[in-house]
């Protein structure tokens, strides 16, 4: 049977839903992560930036892109094996049209030769942007599968669209 896992990273605190700021106990990425794992009852891994951004929503803009632009790839507290997995479920929110750099920085700690990804993003209106072309770069022999798409402020109102995806 394969081995599967949840890796993600997600923002609590300030963030722009639909218009307005607000501020989340609970980040939508890591909403989405939480079901999925309830769901499936499988391990996952948060992946948490040694130095977080900003709480605040117009500083965490721009230190993302920032880091973006400068090609910085963020250092993110502890690590885990793949070895003993073979799929990977890896949510992330879209930050400045691709994945958060710290995203990128896990993804070049690990060899995910023959690994399988099934990418899952929020977002506020840019999808998965060019995440999944960036993703393929960094992991050229990873197998990448069908992703799912989901609007940061109505993660709430989807679960059943997650679960249906899980199940595909
Ligand atoms: C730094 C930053 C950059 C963002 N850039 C984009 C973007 O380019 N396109 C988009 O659709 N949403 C963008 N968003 C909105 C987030 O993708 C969206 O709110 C997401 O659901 C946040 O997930 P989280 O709560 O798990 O961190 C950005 C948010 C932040 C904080």
């Amino acid at each position: 049977m394969k081995r599967e896992i949840i890796i993600y990273y997600s923002r609590n605190k300030e963030n722009y839903c639909s218009g307005i700021i607000k501020n989340l106990e609970i980040g939508n990425t890591k909403k989405v992560a939480n079901l999925i794992k309830d769901y499936l009852h499988i391990d996952s891994f948060e992946i948490n930036m040694v130095e977080p951004y900003s709480d605040d929503y117009s500083k965490c803009i721009n230190e993302a892109r920032e880091d973006k632009c400068n090609k910085h790839y963020p250092k993110y507290i502890n690590d885990i094996n793949l070895d003993d997995y073979d799929v990977i479920y890896l949510g992330y929110p879209n930050y400045w049209g691709t994945c958060p750099m710290v995203v990128f920085s896990f993804l070049k700690n690990h060899d995910l030769t023959n690994k399988e990804i099934r990418p899952f993003v929020t977002h506020e209106g840019g999808f998965f942007g060019r995440s999944l072309d960036d993703i393929k770069e960094i992991a050229p022999k990873a197998i990448i599968k069908n992703g799912l798409e989901l609007l940061g402020s109505k993660v709430d109102l989807l679960h059943d669209e997650i679960i249906d995806w899980v199940n595909k």
